[in-house]
């Protein structure tokens, strides 16, 4: 522990809270659990931010990128391809909404953020329209380099960065699952459009649920409707699919949902399974068309990060897709997610419960009474570590994000310690 804190500075961390707030130095995993060196257990309730889908070393993961280490580590992928990438390309093209068929490898989600904004001004820039405004939602999270951070909307991570930041403008998120609330926010985004399509390049939604943003969820409706609006104003959308993907909101892809089809998808996280960082942007023909001409240095996409495309990663991502093709995953996750929604109704009865509200495999207790000064998502996060389950609040909201999986008796543990936690308070 101290030979880590000498050294090493960690992501999302006020750093002195480790005076008091010990480290957990992990030695393996095994399924849905972490283990520590102490010989304590704990249930990775959160999939490692959301990553892991299959567990922790995962036996026929595991073997597929063992297999692949022996053959190719890694090559640059311009001017290069390799079979991992290729493969794992048209495994996307397939399973992906229709009309997304070309695949631009990046290496982590906020970088095919990146990627995507890029992509889509320099589409409109290509066909001679200069659109540089990006319209994204209201307590949006996309990523927090540059770019990404300015087409999210969480303050916490914002608020300090704004001078930095690009243009752009948030509109209204549904204000719950109401199909309702999504007509409403609708309605406004159509007035924005009108006004500034034609300066917009795209609208960029997390899809059905907003993860960073305390699991905010909201009605398909408005994605059809978005979907619509956009399309008719000469904007495109773009779906981040970062965190939605891959089975999380009980459809492989959360625009499934709503059955559109984006300008552009990104995808990363569940995507190797949470083995390596691997993410993609897909696209259209159409758009891939604007770009394909002969050669000019301002015409072309030349955007490149060093581990684009990395082999070992697109094994991950292909067994990964493979263990989706031979087992009833979705099926067995709605039995999971019927479970654990009917075990978190008693949750609402505690007096310090707003709400309960789930999407697929994402279920969120959101707590009232608290202000943030209190640091009660810090106080639930160590009384569920003492019990051995990793839940990891995002402010006063408690969600269980779990691998698929996890037991049945697993998940009993993970709720009752959560509601132990919560009544703690
Ligand atoms: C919807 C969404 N987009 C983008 C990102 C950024 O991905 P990364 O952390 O790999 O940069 C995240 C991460 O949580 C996310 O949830």
């Amino acid at each position: 522990m101290q030979k880590d804190l000498d050294v090493i500075w960690h992501p999302c961390t006020q750093m002195k809270d480790h005076e008091t707030l010990p480290l957990i130095p992990i030695k393996s995993g095994k399924g849905v659990y972490l283990y520590d060196f102490e010989g304590n257990s704990y249930i990775d309730a959160v999939s490692s931010w959301w990553v892991n889908l299959f567990g922790h070393a995962n036996p026929f993961i595991n073997e597929k990128v063992k297999a692949q280490i022996d053959t190719l580590e890694h090559v640059l992928l311009a001017g290069f391809t390799h079979e991992p990438a290729v493969q794992l390309a048209h495994k996307l093209v397939d399973i992906t909404p229709s009309g997304l068929d070309k695949v631009f490898y990046v290496d982590n989600g906020s970088s095919a953020v990146e990627a995507a904004l890029k992509m889509s001004y320099h589409y409109h820039l290509n066909l001679g329209k200069n659109k540089s405004v990006f319209l994204s939602l209201r307590n949006s999270y996309h990523g927090e380099t540059i770019g990404a951070l300015s087409v999210g909307d969480v303050a916490l991570y914002k608020e300090t960065y704004k001078p930095l930041l690009i243009a752009n403008k948030q509109v209204p998120v549904p204000l719950d699952q109401s199909e309702e609330a999504a007509i409403e926010a609708l309605k406004i985004l159509e007035e924005i459009l009108k006004n500034d399509a034609h300066e917009v390049a795209a609208l960029i939604v997390e899809p059905l649920v907003q993860g960073a943003g305390g699991m905010h969820m909201y009605h398909p409706r408005y994605l059809v409707g978005a979907r619509a609006l956009t399309k008719a104003y000469d904007v495109h959308l773009i779906a981040d699919e970062i965190m939605t993907g891959f089975g999380r909101t009980g459809r492989m892809f959360a625009c499934e949902h709503a059955d559109i089809s984006p300008d552009f998808m990104t995808l990363s996280k569940g995507l190797t399974g949470g083995y390596l960082p691997l993410s993609v942007v897909m696209t259209s023909n159409e758009i891939y068309q604007a770009f394909y001409c002969d050669y000019n240095e301002h015409k072309a996409f030349l955007h490149s990060h060093s581990y684009t495309g990395n082999p070992l990663a697109c094994a991950a991502a292909l067994a990964t897709l493979e263990i989706f093709d031979t087992e009833n995953v979705l099926e067995e996750n709605k039995k999971k997610q019927q479970y654990i929604m009917n075990e978190v109704q008693k949750f609402t009865l505690l007096s310090n419960v707003k709400e309960v509200r789930q999407q697929g495999m994402i279920t969120a207790i959101e707590l009232k009474g608290y202000n943030v000064k209190e640091r009660i998502g810090l106080r639930f996060y160590q009384f569920a570590l003492s019990k051995g389950v990793l839940l990891r609040p995002l402010g006063h909201v408690i969600y269980f994000m779990p691998p698929y999986i996890i037991t049945y008796k697993e998940i009993d543990k993970m709720i009752s310690v959560a509601y132990e936690g919560i009544q703690s308070l």
